[in-house]
């Protein structure tokens, strides 16, 4: 069985990540979505409310699953035997982190990333630019997943 983990904070997911996560479920016998938990980086929506929205907006997929991992990336590919990362790459200015992140968890427990060029629809998108545009009502419907747009407007409107 050939697997593969998108990790990420998907605070929240945008038609990017879905983009990466379709492509890669094409490729991948089962593509785990594995959101970080990061207690010092301040969050839109809770961990529980990412991977419900996760869950929900990868459903169409049958051989996407959700999960969440906190420390590092390498210690849970190993613990649940995920050979490969894969990731998108939007633009150069990915790249450097990118490559950086993906020769280090090499290293450390030869884990593999496999970059896959992002569609260029959503090249400039990131889920801070869709929160920072939603928060002062721009228009988001056409980066985002309606349900997640909802949600997203919803927990604006609770905030405001
Ligand atoms: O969506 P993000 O916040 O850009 O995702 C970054 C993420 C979660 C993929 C990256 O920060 C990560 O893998 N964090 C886990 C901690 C870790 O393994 N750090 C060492 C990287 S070499």
């Amino acid at each position: 069985m050939r697997r593969a983990v998108c990790p990420g904070s998907f605070d929240p997911v945008t038609l990017g990540h879905l983009d990466i996560i379709g492509r890669a479920a094409r490729l991948y016998d089962e593509v785990v979505v594995a959101v970080l938990i990061n207690k010092t980086k301040q969050s839109l929506f809770t961990v529980e409310e990412r991977m419900d929205l996760l869950a929900e907006v990868t459903a169409e997929h049958g051989n996407v699953v959700v999960d969440s991992f906190h420390g590092l990336l390498v210690d849970y590919c190993r613990a649940r035997e995920i050979p490969a990362v894969v990731k998108g790459l939007r633009a150069i200015s990915d790249f450097d982190y990118e490559l950086q992140m993906a020769q280090m968890n090499f290293k450390l427990a030869g884990v593999e990333t496999m970059f896959m060029t992002t569609n260029p629809e959503f090249s400039f998108l990131s889920s801070s630019l869709v929160k920072e545009v939603a928060r002062y009502g721009g228009d988001v419907s056409h980066l985002l997943h309606p349900l997640v747009e909802k949600r997203l407007t919803e927990r604006l409107d609770e905030l405001a």
